[in-house]
């Protein structure tokens, strides 16, 4: 006789998952930021996926596509050393086809601060390719790192909105000794901007110790701003933001937390960071 089901709960039981999935998904040219992701992964899963897709979706024209970072043979090597099971490295046209993408994955409201407010379309062509990337590989859990502080965001909402049957499992973020947060773009900055670049997070973790329950961030906010732009920095967004809305703050909150966050340019280099900070 058939079964009826009512409840997500219920269906998801129907159909016990016996092997559990990790993924994670990259642009490549790894960091001990995505070594992180797969350690965890590769504790928590059966079996663990990464995927290596630079994806055009999420870049505008006039930004780095072209020359961003790649070195294939050495992801594979860490890939191999950290107990990887599979790299998926498709092409361009393996994702994507030759006919145009019509379909695009879009969350409101989350996108229109912080980094959704100067790369307009970034996270519409994220949150599709990781769509695709989530129907292709399946996964049980999919690990995101904290410095994408509104991608894992965007991408938890996603998520809920869509059912789509995957827990989004946000990771701690790794930094260099002198707390420069490891991204695939360090590459880019010359010695010099390098010397200068942990002043970034010297600020946030300022700003960190400044703020109080209830009282207004503008005038510290603006001297964080004064000392980045003294030291030659060009700021795109530094404030104070509503850990679930990503909406600026007046003031700090008197209960839960709320999240510093920042995106700056040294040189022609763009750079974020951001740091939690919770009531205690
Ligand atoms: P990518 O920049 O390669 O980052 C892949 C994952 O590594 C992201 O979840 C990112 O937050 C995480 N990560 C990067 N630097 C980190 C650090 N210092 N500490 C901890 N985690 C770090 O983010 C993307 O690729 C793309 O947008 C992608 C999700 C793959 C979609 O194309």
């Amino acid at each position: 006789c058939v079964k009826r089901i009512e409840t997500v709960k219920d269906l998801k039981e129907a159909h016990p998952q016996h092997m559990s999935i990790g993924f994670v998904p990259t642009m490549g040219f790894l960091h001990e930021g995505h070594a992180s992701l797969i350690q965890r992964a590769r504790a928590e899963n059966d079996t663990v996926i990464v995927s290596i897709f630079v994806n055009p979706l999420q870049f505008a024209p006039h930004e780095d596509f072209d020359r961003y970072p790649r070195d294939i043979e050495r992801d594979l090597e860490i890939c191999a050393s950290l107990g990887v099971d599979q790299v998926f490295t498709p092409t361009v046209t393996e994702m994507y086809g030759t006919e145009p993408v019509l379909t695009t994955v879009h969350v409101r409201e989350l996108g229109d601060h912080l980094c959704g407010a100067s790369r307009k379309g970034h996270f519409d062509g994220v949150c599709t390719v990781v769509s695709k990337l989530f129907h292709l590989v399946q996964p049980t859990r999919a690990y995101f790192g904290k410095k994408d502080a509104q991608q894992w965001r965007i991408l938890k909402r996603m998520v809920t909105d869509l059912s789509m049957p995957v827990e989004i499992v946000p990771c701690e973020i790794v930094r260099e000794a002198d707390g420069l947060a490891r991204s695939s773009r360090n590459v880019y900055l010359t010695a010099e901007e390098r010397a200068r670049a942990p002043l970034f997070n010297k600020t946030l973790r300022e700003l960190h110790k400044a703020l109080s329950p209830g009282k207004p961030v503008a005038d510290h906010l603006e001297k964080g701003r004064a000392k980045l732009e003294q030291s030659g920095f060009r700021i795109d967004y530094l404030n104070v933001y509503d850990n679930e809305k990503l909406t600026p703050l007046i003031c700090a909150p008197t209960q839960g937390e709320c999240l510093i966050a920042g995106a700056i340019y040294i040189g022609k280099t763009r750079l974020i960071d951001n740091l939690e900070w919770h009531i205690s």
